[in-house]
């Protein structure tokens, strides 16, 4: 009877076991659907154009930040219906798959320069099939997709094997890159960040007097042709400065992910020792010195070695829908991407870690082009499972307010998006003349930066 009885516990345990397998089992799936749910775009959109004080801007909150409760990205096995018919999202599922741990056959890693890489773009092109027809897509975007998984371009014009302008005489690593993309028209704007906060070479920080508090600052130029050899007078532009980095490919907007992905390469192959890059527009300010001051102290702080790995930092925009109204210059209709952009910075100006430039650049390597360049960055970022954190010291949208008017408000900012090359010499001058009074403005709300 002990016997009998005994084996009954061992059936009940076991019965009971595999309900609670199942049990958990089906929760999970509950919460997965639940989540799914509440993933519905957020019913903001931000046209960058139609803002202009920083208040109604979404700003990524920073307790939104710290939950991560953005973005996601799509969990390509159980949120497939997610992506419905997007024709990105279709082709970029393809790619995830393959580094799905769960669900791919190899464990992800890959050797780096693998050919695996080198196949993996245009295969996803054969292995999606029932979608959208490319011919449903606005021309400019069938013009983008014809090329997208294209980034062989050859490199017309290039400073001799060094980085950027300003490489004679360093006592020691670069501190900053500035990478600055133009285009062949804006010469002028070329020419005056030269003559001003673009200025290669030593730059002393703010407190010149504290050991350590300078770097070296390099500068270079990101262009692309039309299709024709590049013209005598950049090519005597370059011969002159050694800031030009030209690549055989079309100049337009769709185009400008192709320009960050290339400055990646020849980052990582040419400058791999530079600490941080500052990647920029040509129309904005940057005040050099606070950078450089606000660089090294990053440099200072407790376990930099290992922050470096993830820095990105600047005026980070999270968890907006693509703008879907198409007299936009940044229209992106939902045949072509579906969900929420992963926080990005806005490509005006931001500053990222050369230890990060490069694993961008390898991540790069299975994250399908995208027409708008700030949020390809996002997409690369967040498929390192890392994101960029906000400075307000990035000024976007100008000073809030009557901010400007105070006698050291440049002072307080690391950079500002639209002034032009005539503004740019005066307001150069109006830094230096103001320094010494200046000198130790701090950044802007840099208590909450701090804290992030
Ligand atoms: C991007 O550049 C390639 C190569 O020059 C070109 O074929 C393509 O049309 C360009 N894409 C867009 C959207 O302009």
């Amino acid at each position: 009877m002990a016997k009998y009885n005994y084996q009954w516990t061992k059936v009940l345990v076991g019965a009971c076991t595999v309900c609670a397998v199942l049990a958990l089992f089906l929760l999970g799936l509950a919460r997965m659907w639940c989540q799914s749910e509440s993933d519905e775009e957020p019913s903001f959109t931000v046209d960058s154009e139609e803002i202009s004080g920083t208040q109604s801007v979404p700003v990524i909150q920073f307790e939104l930040w710290k939950k991560k409760k953005f973005a996601r990205l799509p969990k390509t096995f159980w949120q497939s219906h997610l992506t419905g018919d997007a024709f990105w999202n279709k082709h970029q599922a393809v790619i995830d798959y393959h580094f799905n741990p769960l669900l791919s056959h190899h464990d992800g890693n890959i050797e780096l320069d693998s050919p695996f890489y080198e196949s993996l773009l245009p295969q996803s092109f054969s292995e999606v099939s029932g979608f959208v027809g490319t011919m449903q897509l606005p021309e400019m975007l069938q013009d983008f997709v014809s090329s997208m998984h294209r980034r062989d371009y050859s490199t017309l014009i290039q400073p001799n094997g060094l980085c950027g302008a300003g490489a004679t005489d360093e006592k020691e690593a670069p501190l900053l890159l500035l990478a600055i993309k133009s285009t062949d028209l804006n010469f002028e704007n070329r020419q005056a960040i030269r003559e001003t906060w673009g200025q290669a070479g030593w730059v002393s920080g703010q407190n010149s007097k504290r050991k350590g508090s300078g770097g070296y600052v390099r500068r270079i130029f990101l262009m692309a042709s039309n299709g024709q050899p590049p013209s005598s007078e950049l090519l005597a532009e370059s011969t002159l400065y050694g800031d030009i980095l030209q690549w055989d490919f079309k100049d337009t907007f769709f185009n400008l992910s192709l320009k960050d992905v290339l400055l990646w390469k020849w980052f990582s192959r040419y400058c791999s020792r530079t600490r941080f890059v500052f990647k920029g527009d040509d129309d904005v300010f940057v005040n050099t010195v606070k950078m450089i001051t606000y660089l090294r102290d990053q440099l200072q702080r407790p376990q930099a070695e290992k922050r470096m790995k993830t820095f990105m930092v600047g005026y980070v925009i999270g968890g907006t829908s693509p703008i879907r109204d198409d007299s936009s210059k940044y229209f992106i209709p939902d045949n072509f991407y579906t969900g929420v952009y992963p926080a990005y910075p806005c490509g005006g100006g931001f500053l990222y870690s050369g230890v990060l430039a490069k694993r961008l650049y390898q991540v790069s390597k299975r994250v399908h082009l995208f027409p708008i360049d700030d949020a390809y960055i996002g997409m690369c970022m967040i498929r390192l499972n890392i994101f960029p954190i906000h400075h307000p010291a990035f000024l976007i949208y100008g000073f809030p307010g009557k901010d400007e008017e105070a006698q050291c408000s440049y002072h307080t900012m690391l950079m500002i998006h639209k002034r032009s090359p005539s503004e740019m010499p005066d307001l150069w001058a109006h830094l230096r003349k103001t320094e010494e009074e200046c000198w130790d403005a701090p950044l802007r709300n840099v208590y909450i930066a701090q804290h992030l």
